[in-house]
């Protein structure tokens, strides 16, 4: 009856409370218990909904009296009182209480101030809880609602990709297999393929949707699981690939500070750094990329891709965004259109950002069926796998173009994350998948 009776009434927001806008009104809160403190004749509630934590007050003899001391940390709350300002209280109002219903009483809470990064990562379902991940959860949400923004408001269509696939797109070596079945498939490792089908049809397409990396390697920006941006378009080459790029990087970072100030001042960002964002970016070949790496001492020859180290390092030589563009097509994917006079070269480009490296890789598709066809036979993949993809340059083949972007690598980049694992709320990793 109690719970059934607080979920009907009404209740407001607290970071409205804290707005300052029912001062001396009587108010309803929602939430969870975030903090308690007890002096002799008074009990202080710290409260927390998803907007806010505003304390609360009761004092002995009030009729809340009862329930405030029985009341534990995360146990979930109705309150009534009338809002008082208080400079001392956080966030400068504060609510004697009259009325209190405990909605659930919560058992002692694992996490308290003392424990480790690893007991936190353990119990991932309590600490997304925490205000750092609220924070984060409401701005990458903010984030994937800009990037759906910008492609749709320049003409794209969103397309959805399949997630069950049966030939590779990024190599081998990071593929997923599953049981289909009576036989076996693989998880996507990007929906390039598919989007390369669709612009046939609508032109410009993107994606928003997990791509599956079987990434052995434990590093600080790889998951297993992520979310993927992938546009691709037809009638088009590497210099609109670069320059979109750049459009949707300024659009995403200037319209965030914008629309989440409070959240990334709270988080500690510096809206400076976002707001430098400024089309164009430096460009540089690959070619440049060795030569600069070779004099700072890396012992690197022409050829050879770069590791997370290399693009460390590259980085501190640009504040932000830049491209590095021209790769040799051996460390390139079989679908890289090469340049006529320097069939060597595959018409790549990957952006690079300082600290994380690689944000995204895109460029020109081979759309001649004859080197199409060759390139996937020197890459070590059956012809017969790829026919459906081949048969895209047989019926009326066009010059075309895409990139893919890591969201979570991208928000690592602009919330200054340490690990790629807070960007996204249930991290897959080699050792990780619980829960
Ligand atoms: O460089 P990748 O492998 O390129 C592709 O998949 C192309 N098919 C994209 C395209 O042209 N449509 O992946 C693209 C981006 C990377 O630049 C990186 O930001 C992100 O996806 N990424 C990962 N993010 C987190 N964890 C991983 N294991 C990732 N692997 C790639
Ligand atoms: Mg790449």
């Amino acid at each position: 009856m109690e719970i059934r009776r607080a979920i009907a009434m009404s209740f407001i927001p607290i970071q409205e409370i804290l707005a300052g806008k029912h001062e001396d009104q009587q108010v309803g809160v929602r939430g969870w218990i975030y903090r308690k403190r007890e002096s002799k004749k008074t009990i202080f509630l710290w409260v927390r909904d998803a907007t806010g934590v505003i304390q609360a007050i009761v004092k002995e003899g009030a009729s809340a009296w009862k329930e405030a001391q029985e009341i534990t940390i995360e146990s979930s709350v109705a309150l009534h009182g009338t809002v008082r300002k208080d400079d001392r209280a956080p966030g400068g109002y504060e609510i004697p209480t009259q009325k209190m219903s405990i909605l659930g009483l919560a058992e002692t809470f694992p996490i308290t101030k003392d424990v480790s990064v690893e007991f936190l990562r353990n119990v991932r379902h309590l600490w997304l809880r925490s205000k750092k991940m609220n924070l984060i959860m409401r701005i990458r949400s903010e984030v994937l609602g800009l990037i759906h923004c910008f492609f749709r408001k320049r003409g794209f269509i969103e397309i959805s990709p399949p997630m069950f696939i049966t030939s590779a797109c990024e190599g081998g070596s990071t593929l997923f297999s599953t049981k289909y079945f009576e036989g076996d498939l693989f998880l996507t490792q990007s929906a390039q393929l598919y989007s390369e089908v669709l612009i046939y049809s609508l032109e410009k397409v993107y994606t928003c949707a997990p791509s599956f990396r079987a990434e052995k390697s434990r590093t600080i920006r790889h998951l297993c699981e992520y979310w993927h941006v992938e546009p691709e378009w037809a009638f088009a080459d590497m210099d609109d690939v670069m320059s979109i790029e750049e459009d949707l990087l300024n659009y995403v970072c200037h319209e965030i500070v914008e629309q989440c100030s409070q959240e990334l001042q709270q988080l500690g960002v510096k809206a400076e750094k976002l707001l430098e964002v400024k089309k164009p970016f430096p460009r540089i070949t690959y070619k440049e990329a060795i030569e600069r790496l070779q004099k700072k001492g890396f012992d690197l020859e022409w050829g050879e891709d770069l590791g997370f180290d290399e693009e460390k390092e590259l980085a501190e030589d640009f504040k932000g965004p830049f491209f590095v563009f021209d790769y040799p097509r051996e460390i390139k994917a079989f679908y890289c259109k090469t340049y006529r006079d320097k069939p060597e070269i595959a018409m790549s480009v990957d952006m690079l950002v300082p600290k994380v490296g690689e944000l995204t890789t895109g460029g020109a598709r081979e759309d001649d069926k004859e080197k199409l066809i060759k390139r996937i036979e020197e890459s070590d993949l059956r012809v017969e796998d790829y026919n459906w993809y081949i048969d895209l340059r047989k019926y009326g083949t066009v010059p075309h173009v895409g990139f893919g972007l890591g969201v979570e690598r991208l928000l690592m980049w602009m919330l200054d994350l340490d690990n790629i694992i807070d960007a996204i709320p249930f991290p897959r990793t080699i050792r990780r998948f619980f829960p």
